[in-house]
């Protein structure tokens, strides 16, 4: 390789590393970026994208399941799960596509192997394609999370991670998923929806827990309905295989569940091995997170650090803004870091949930007087007409001294694509926007993002249907 020497190099190539590349690149930075396999990362290969992708076939079974609902005749349902699995690598496949010719074309230097960060923003790529020394004026840390595993449940087998989980070979007849969070309920959800027979089992005393108790509500009825056995409050202790492929694994109180597939879904790991050579400034927290200062600064001059390697929400989305952030600094510019307590979260599952700030018992625990506003689809013509009426939307605003509602603190929605219906609600939040501004905003009728509207205006003291 020729040039050994970039603006800005960048390792790892998932949202945070391609996002800053391609940002980095459209404002004229000259770019490097390492990657050991393929460009996209957790989200493109084994996040985000394959788990909507499999959460959609479920989508398509339940649709066709309640068919006859709508007068319309079909054969009885069937999987042709190598079909399932084609169609997801091929979306895969597409995006990955996308995303590599994006960065060729802004003329980003792709470099296939293993980078360590070592003194002087020296960074040493090996095990690919070909070995390098880069240096760089700026180097972006983003290498990224690996999914925890328990002690005695490691990926084998029946057991796997959500590294292992997109190449099941079937759907299994009996699934137990351990963790009920983002992760363990999208996974359940597409299990149940596709005909297994599903255990959650959560050790905290909700699945969920970063959400609004009202929506966690819903889910679990919903999750119920579906056949969903959700156990709360229970910690595993191991499992035995028996001679059949299947295995037994004990959990709470002596208690046992046969099954066909463990999925281990406890959160996911900063990923630094091998990354950094001693000697650079870099620090890791004892979590094993790289440390960073409000603008995601290291401790070595120049380097930054973003993404699922830092002590900030696992998203995608937040990954991309932190890379923008990071280019900004780079560049000398203004840089406004991300605020993560009004990220929005967006979790697949059906029903699906979505919200930004606040919950009402965070609100609480911060010593905050709110008044909430909770409307239900059930309600709403739009949720009717598609037959998917379970959820709500809840807004939490702050209490004003005549009691009225004031600044709207958190919107929280679980029910149909309202993962696509936040957007006004994470705008309300982050502009710190009144009740009473917008309430005065107008929905289209019919759509489901009229409820939005109805709970909004409720709380100026009026209403229209809620
Ligand atoms: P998580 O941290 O969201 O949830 C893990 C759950 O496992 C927690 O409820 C925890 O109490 C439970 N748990 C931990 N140890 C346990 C044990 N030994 N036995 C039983 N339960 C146990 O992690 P998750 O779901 O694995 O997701 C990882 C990251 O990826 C998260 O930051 C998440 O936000 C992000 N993500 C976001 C998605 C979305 O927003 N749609 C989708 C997938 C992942």
């Amino acid at each position: 390789m020729e040039q050994t020497h970039f603006d800005l190099v960048i390792i790892g190539g998932g949202p945070a590393g391609y996002g800053a590349a391609l940002y980095g690149a459209s404002a004229g930075l000259d770019v490097a970026l390492v990657e050991k396999d393929k460009v996209g990362g957790t989200c493109l290969h084994r996040g985000c994208i394959p788990a909507k992708e499999l959460l959609e076939t479920a989508a398509v079974v339940r649709t066709v399941a309640h068919a006859g609902d709508f007068g319309v005749k079909v054969e009885p349902i069937g999987l042709e799960w190598a079909t399932v699995l084609e169609r997801k690598q091929s979306v895969i496949d597409k995006l990955v596509g996308g995303v590599t010719g994006l960065l060729k074309n802004r003329k980003v230097t792709i470099l296939n192997g293993t980078a360590t960060l070592g003194a002087d923003r020296t960074v040493t790529v090996v095990g690919g394609d070909e070995s390098a020394t880069l240096t760089a004026d700026a180097v972006i840390l983003a290498p990224g999370s690996v999914p925890r595993v328990i002690p005695g449940f490691e990926p084998a087998g029946p057991v796997v991670t959500s590294d292992e989980f997109f190449h099941i070979d079937g759907v299994p007849e009996r699934a137990v998923v351990i963790g009920g969070g983002a992760i363990g309920c999208e996974f359940a959800s597409t299990l149940a929806d596709l005909g297994a027979a599903v255990t959650i089992l959560e050790a905290l005393p909700k699945i969920l827990p970063g959400c609004d108790d009202d929506v966690t509500r819903v889910v679990q009825q919903s999750f119920k309905k579906k056949g969903i056995d959700i156990r709360t409050g229970v910690a595993v202790s191991g499992h035995a295989p028996g001679a059949d492929g299947s295995t037994t694994v004990s959990f709470g109180e002596g208690e046992r569940i046969e099954t066909d597939l463990v999925v281990v879904s406890v959160g996911r790991a900063p990923f630094t091995d091998g990354l950094l050579v001693d000697g650079t400034g870099v620090k890791v927290t004892d979590r094993g997170f790289i440390e960073v200062d409000d603008l995601y600064r290291t401790g070595e001059p120049s380097v930054w650090a973003i993404g699922d390697v830092i002590a900030t929400p696992q998203l995608a989305h937040v990954a991309f803004a932190e890379a923008i952030c990071v280019v900004k600094d780079v560049l000398g510019e203004a840089a406004v870091p991300v605020d993560n307590d009004k990220v929005p979260w967006a979790i697949y599952c059906q029903p699906e949930v979505a919200f930004a700030g606040m919950s009402e018992a965070a609100a609480k625990d911060a010593g905050i007087d709110v008044v909430t506003s909770k409307h239900r689809f059930a309600g709403n013509s739009r949720a009717m007409i598609i037959g998917a009426t379970d959820g709500l939307v809840k807004i939490i605003a702050e209490k004003l001294a005549d009691g009225s509602a004031g600044r709207i603190l958190g919107v929280h929605m679980v029910g149909p694509w309202v993962t696509e219906q936040l957007s006004g609600g994470y705008l309300a939040v982050n502009w710190e926007a009144t009740v009473d501004e917008v309430a005065a905003f107008i929905q289209p009728h019919p759509s489901l993002t009229e409820l939005f509207g109805e709970s909004v205006l409720a709380l100026t003291g009026r209403s229209l249907h809620g």
